[in-house]
């Protein structure tokens, strides 16, 4: 079976967040399942683009609108992720730095796509299934319908996967004279309320569509940025298949950037070792216990109340906890974070910016991470500071709700219910009571590292729906 993903991201070409860990990750563990998946995304500028060898296979040129577009497709050669990876460059759109928030990222998108769609007329690539990852690539399956050109992909299977739902890449009218020719008859696929949406596109026109975990997809049929109704009317065609984690990257007995690797049977010990040596670098105390907080700053994932938790948590008590915050993105609320930081608070350190290694050595060296998410369609870090023996203390929702077991109810994580900061305090409390208890504490650590979130399941999922759709 050959399949190919589509996406923009894809670890560890270029990374801004969880897209990339799972596209990264799932072709790989699918290929060991026998399946022929390959990843097709577009040409950056960085480091792993500049140090690997890539050969090009196939140059083309199209037109978008009046403009003529050439493109070239690199395929890396050494096969160092464990599966095909193909670039698509073209001069001027695809060939940047960044991965977002460039102002004719709409342009460059719609270029990714048509660029595909020509390179596989040209040299009559005709895959059993295509896969899209979110609306960067949710004209795809329209275009292989109903576009004059490429329809003779019509009858190729196609499976979306919806990473996150608040964004769906709306584009004016106006530009869908960059799109190839396409049967006019059909444009009200291209439509939701007056603007092209990507992702409704996506959702209309793809054979089946998954979401990153269940519990996900049961909200997205509530709340789900204006598609609510969409979501809906098309979940008979729907799959929610949790994210896994890659093992061979996210393992604290083998990972390279540790301070020092340890299993379930030493974590206490082998945590302390990564603490200390982060506190010779930052500011915290290794004799306390260490909270962390690893992601984007965006109200999504609940960033914006952090300064409030963080005040509430030093005021009276400055050294019962250490806290660590590693992020970037809002302006407003990374200075309110900085507010904290020139207020001289003890215990508390900040990285502003995004430093892959550093996350690992957080995971490593905390005992608790907090996700105070209001939108978690999955959530990777919390499964990462699992197998790395860090008590997650999650926002109960979407793929956090199901994947984090509350310790009241059997289980072996901390949840709270709604986000008012008595509540998170709470579960903060409870947690710190937990730590004083060191068997259990120690025993429940042994217990998350052994929990089984490998891709190995998640990715036969997603190999039977393929079979399905086939
Ligand atoms: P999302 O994709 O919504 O940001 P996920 O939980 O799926 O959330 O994945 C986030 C990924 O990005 C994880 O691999 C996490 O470790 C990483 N990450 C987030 N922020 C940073 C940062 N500032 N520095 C390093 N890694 C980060
Ligand atoms: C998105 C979601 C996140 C998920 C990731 C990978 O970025 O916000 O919850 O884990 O995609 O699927």
């Amino acid at each position: 079976m050959k399949v190919f993903h589509l996406s923009v991201e894809c670890y560890p070409v270029a990374k801004v967040g969880g897209l990339a860990d799972v596209v990264g990750a799932l072709p790989k563990y699918q290929t060991k399942l026998g399946v022929d998946a390959g990843v097709i995304m577009p040409w950056y500028d960085r480091p792993f683009v500049r140090d690997h060898k890539f050969s090009v296979i196939h140059e083309g040129t199209f037109y978008q609108g009046s403009e003529l577009l050439n493109y070239s497709v690199y395929h890396e050669e050494n096969n160092t992720l464990g599966f095909d990876l193909y670039l698509i460059k073209i001069p001027g759109k695809l060939d940047r730095q960044e991965v977002y928030c460039y102002p004719d990222e709409g342009e460059q998108f719609i270029a990714f796509q048509h660029a595909i769609l020509h390179w596989f007329k040209q040299e009559m690539i005709i895959p059993d299934l295509v896969h899209c990852h979110d609306h960067h690539v949710g004209l795809m399956p329209f275009l292989m319908k109903y576009s004059n050109e490429y329809n003779f992909l019509a009858d190729v299977k196609t499976v979306a996967t919806v990473h996150n739902g608040q964004y769906q890449g709306w584009t004016h009218w106006s530009k869908a004279i960059l799109l190839p020719g396409f049967d006019s008859w059909k444009w009200g696929l291209l439509d939701w309320d007056g603007v092209i949406n990507p992702l409704a596109v996506l959702i209309k026109c793809c054979d089946a569509y998954t979401t990153v975990s269940e519990g996900y997809l049961e909200e997205l049929y509530v709340e789900a940025n204006g598609l609510q109704q969409l979501f809906y009317d098309e979940r008979n065609k729907s799959w929610g298949i949790v994210n896994g984690i890659d093992w061979e990257i996210w393992d604290p007995q083998t990972d390279y950037t540790l301070a020092g690797n340890y299993g379930p049977a030493n974590a206490f010990e082998g945590k302390l070792k990564n603490k200390r040596a982060l506190a010779q670098q930052y500011k915290i105390d290794p004799d306390l216990p260490l909270l962390v907080f690893i992601g984007r700053f965006a109200t999504e994932k609940g960033a914006d109340l952090l300064p409030d938790i963080v005040s509430s948590l030093t005021a009276n008590d400055p050294n019962r906890l250490s806290i660590f915050i590693l992020g970037a993105g809002d302006p407003a609320i990374q200075s309110a974070i900085k507010a904290l930081i020139d207020h001289g608070i003890e215990n508390f350190d900040v990285f502003f910016g995004y430093d892959e290694k550093l996350a690992h050595w957080l995971y490593a060296s905390a005992d608790f991470l907090l996700m105070p998410s209001r939108v978690e369609p999955c959530g990777l870090n919390q499964l990462y500071a699992m197998k790395y023996g860090t008590l997650p203390i999650v926002h109960q929702v979407g793929g956090l709700k199901d994947t984090v077991i509350d310790l009241q109810k059997d289980g072996y994580g901390v949840g709270f219910e709604t986000l008012d900061i008595t509540d998170i305090r709470s579960a903060i409390g409870r947690s710190l009571q937990f730590y004083e208890n060191k068997t259990e504490f120690e025993g429940n650590q042994h217990r998350i590292m052994n929990l089984d979130f490998s891709w190995d399941k998640s990715a036969a999922k997603y190999i039977s729906l393929y079979n399905q759709l086939i």
